[in-house]
């Protein structure tokens, strides 16, 4: 009966669970499971030279490479792919780290709560999505927010690289962790990384774009006394673009 089964998703809701990720459960306390494909595929890193990035001269050609590619199994569980949001010809381009579950129904980035943080902090320093470009270092929703892996990172890393590069920003800001990571190559944390220009080359022969690195709006939710120094960052930006 249809009706048994509520009290079961019910409580796969209040337990977190918000994705089926295949048809049928696994037991994964058996010693030995046949693997899975989604999983094996997430696992392999991309031979970057040959990566379907690297020919795509126009937004539009990247967001079809992006359509068709079969390197990251996040795409899997995806309902949508979250391109980009804002004007494309902006001084202003921001990365975050992947769409959440509002931006993953609406395949837009920074739509739910958090976008909506980030539009107020943007909005401070007369920003709007008018005025900046928005995209994310991974495009597919992982399974439940989960952080990406570094081989879903690596996967999508040249897709981002080359938005950066056909974009070409004045300024680059990078929102939290993960994007920081990612695109200034470093180990080092936010807490580090934030509030300092770096310099961004999306291939050896462009020019620098000046980068800032800054808390997730994420973060900020959870942890709303760092909100000034977001700011501070933000102003150190309008000083730039001025
Ligand atoms: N968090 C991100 O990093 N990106 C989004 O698009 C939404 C939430």
């Amino acid at each position: 009966m249809k009706s048994d089964l509520i009290p079961l998703l019910q409580w796969y809701h209040e337990m977190g669970v918000d994705v089926a990720v295949l048809d049928e459960p696994q037991n994964r306390f058996l010693a030995k499971q046949p693997s899975s494909p989604i999983i094996e595929k997430s696992m392999a890193a991309p031979v970057l030279s040959n990566h379907p990035a690297s020919q795509c001269k126009t937004l539009e050609e990247l967001r079809q490479a992006m359509a068709s590619f079969t390197g990251c199994a996040l795409k899997e569980t995806a309902m949508n792919m979250v391109f980009a949001d804002g004007n494309p010809k902006a001084d202003v381009m921001l990365v975050g780290e992947a769409p959440g579950a509002d931006e993953d129904r609406l395949g837009k980035p920074f739509v739910g709560q958090s976008g909506q943080l980030l539009d107020k902090a943007l909005a401070t320093v007369k920003l709007d999505r008018t005025r900046v470009y928005i995209s994310n270092i991974i495009p597919w929703r992982p399974p439940g927010n989960r952080p990406p892996t570094t081989a879903e990172i690596a996967a999508c890393q040249p897709f981002i690289e080359k938005h950066i590069e056909l974009i070409s920003p004045k300024v680059l800001i990078l929102l939290g962790g993960v994007a920081a990571k990612t695109l200034l190559a470093t180990t080092e944390g936010i807490v580090k990384l934030r509030g300092k220009w770096h310099s961004y080359r999306p291939t050896p022969t462009s020019s620098e774009i000046k980068t800032m690195a800054t808390f997730h709006p994420a973060y900020l939710l959870r942890s709303p006394g760092q909100k000034a120094f977001v700011w501070r960052d933000l102003l150190a930006v309008e000083r730039a673009l001025n």
